[in-house]
């Protein structure tokens, strides 16, 4: 069956066959996508998918040769453990054991964009490889419909890393992840942008207290209404989340961070409703400065702006929120300074 692709970077639409090896499948959710879906993750495939925060790169978490795959897919370094996506507390329960708090922060806010970091369950069944070595397994129930049926469908835990290449931008359009890869994903499930944009966030304890280990798209503030104020990882020093590498979510062109002024050249991620003047591109996260609106539009501004012909980013202040503090953490990852060689 021929199908339309939209080919990354030339603008135009070039008829391919379905069984082309240079591109993903898109195909928009149905009865026959979810059965195809589950098929392919049957047989140790990869298959993208939308959920409310970001697309996830989906493998069964149950194979070490599908884990195997995500981490080659991605170019991820093996010492980051991906997050096993069940459909229910009930599943979760069956793969890692669950404090007191931990349990009330699942009853309140899954399914929904929390992860959980917690003790492997003996006899777990995702692979040791999801936990890149650590005894804890960080897991997530996802609210999106489309996550929510195939997880359903699948029946076993489903591995899912943003559909990025590691370090790169995370994706927020089933185009953004087909702009990332060429044949390593078989299907990529298309139902649009995602609604909050920026990642989960990922809590994680230390002698039952609970642990900030990624600022994400649940506030901290709902977070501590509900467990009291979160520790935070640097301050413990023991406990980290692998993936809070410092250089992440880079664009290619330079980031500059809090600017009064735009240079000249620079393209310009505004907030607000006094955006700077003078930059050869703007868009602006929020004009009417709203944190949930600025996160849902973060990943797909930033790709955008670093495909003009621009010489960098610069990137007006946001406030650090609500969603502000995720949204400052991706910005800051992605105006660090790069590795030499990717990660
Ligand atoms: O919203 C999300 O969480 C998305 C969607 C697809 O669900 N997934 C996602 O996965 O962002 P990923 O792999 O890009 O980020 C997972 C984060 C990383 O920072 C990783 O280091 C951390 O969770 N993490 C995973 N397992 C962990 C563990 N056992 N201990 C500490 N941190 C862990
Ligand atoms: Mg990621």
């Amino acid at each position: 069956m021929p199908f339309f692709h939209n080919a990354p970077g030339s603008g135009l639409l070039v008829l391919v066959a379905a069984c082309a090896t240079t591109s993903s499948m898109k195909l928009e959710p149905s009865d026959n996508a979810l059965k195809q879906a589950v098929e392919i993750l049957g047989r140790g495939g990869l298959v993208a998918f939308p959920t409310e925060t970001v697309y996830g790169l989906g493998a069964d978490a149950t194979s070490d040769g599908a884990v195997a795959a995500v981490f080659a897919a991605k170019a991820r370094p093996q010492f980051n453990p991906l997050i096993a996506h069940v459909a229910n507390l009930q599943a979760a329960q069956q793969v890692v054991e669950f404090s007191e708090a931990a349990l009330k922060l699942a009853t309140r806010f899954w399914p929904g964009p929390l992860t959980l970091v917690l003790p492997r369950r003996a006899g777990c069944a995702v692979s040791l490889l999801a936990s890149a070595g650590l005894d804890d397994l960080a897991v997530r129930v996802p609210a999106h419909p489309v996550a929510q049926a195939l997880l359903a469908a699948f029946g076993r835990p489903v591995v899912a890393p943003s559909a990025n290449r590691s370090g790169r931008v995370s994706p927020t359009t089933a185009q953004h992840v087909a702009d990332d890869f060429d044949d390593e994903i078989e299907l990529i499930m298309d139902a649009g942008a995602c609604a909050l944009g920026v990642e989960s966030t990922v809590i994680g304890f230390e002698q039952g207290a609970p642990i900030l280990l990624r600022p994400g798209a649940l506030p901290r503030a709902e977070i501590e209404a509900v467990v009291g104020p979160l520790g935070s990882a640097d301050a413990s020093g023991r406990i980290t989340s692998p993936g809070q590498l410092i250089s992440h979510y880079a664009p290619s062109l330079p980031l500059r961070l809090g600017v009064e002024a735009v240079q000249s050249g620079e393209a310009l991620l505004a907030f607000g409703g006094t955006p700077l003047v003078g930059a050869v591109r703007t868009l602006n996260l929020s004009v009417a400065g709203d944190d949930k609106e600025a996160a849902a539009n973060l990943f797909a501004f930033l790709r955008t702006l670093d495909a003009q012909p621009a010489t960098g980013i610069a990137v007006m202040t946001v406030p650090n929120v609500g969603l502000g503090e995720a949204i400052n953490d991706r910005l800051r990852r992605a105006a660090a300074p790069r590795p030499a060689s990717p990660e």
